[in-house]
């Protein structure tokens, strides 16, 4: 891809899932889970984080909007496919692809948490470090980044580059 240089490996990925895989599988040792990935951009991180889990897992997806097609948050975030399941007393693990202002996992944990499961935790690949407008708590972080504009692993610019293996950052001029 032009215009672009690797900021995270694909190596670099693997083994930080698998450190976060552990630590899943031991903060939930003895209880089952279930995985909730945001379309589209979570799809990789959901594949490959579950398999380095070793519970009773089970997945549901949401898709949500919050840009468009533009680089910047508009703040407006649309449930456009919502869980197929009940999630009343059980353990819910939200799994995103990035958290930059912290709109859409705020949007999405409270319109969660009403419907009472026993856990509502979230793990995210990359977090945008001191970007968060909203003060959102996520429990299981891949790796910090600064505000620059990433594409990969599942991240896309207007809809491409999701299928990259690694995480490069964009220049969007
Ligand atoms: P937030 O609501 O501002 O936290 O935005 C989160 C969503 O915006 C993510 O799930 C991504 O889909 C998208 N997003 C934020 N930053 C980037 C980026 O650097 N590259 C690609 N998508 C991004
Ligand atoms: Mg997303």
């Amino acid at each position: 891809m032009e215009n672009s240089k690797v900021l995270i490996s694909a190596e670099e990925i693997k083994l930080k899932l698998a450190e976060l895989g552990q630590q899943i599988t031991n903060d939930y040792a003895g209880e089952s889970l279930l995985m909730v990935g945001v379309l589209k951009g979570a799809f990789m991180v959901m594949a490959d984080l579950a398999r380095q889990v070793n519970l009773a897992v089970e997945f549901d997806f949401m898709a949500v909007s919050s840009y468009g097609a533009a680089t910047q948050s508009s703040g407006v975030v649309r449930i456009l496919k919502d869980l197929d399941q009940e999630i009343a007393g059980r353990n819910v693990l939200i799994v995103e692809d990035i958290v930059d202002s912290g709109l859409t996992l705020s949007y999405l944990t409270k319109s969660l948490r009403v419907r009472k499961p026993k856990s509502l935790e979230i793990a995210a690949l990359l977090l945008k470090k001191d970007i968060q407008r909203v003060s959102i708590e996520v429990k299981y972080t891949g790796f910090e980044i600064g505000p620059e504009f990433v594409v990969g692993y599942g991240l896309d610019h207007a809809g491409k580059y999701r299928n990259l293996p690694h995480i490069a950052v964009m220049d969007t001029e």
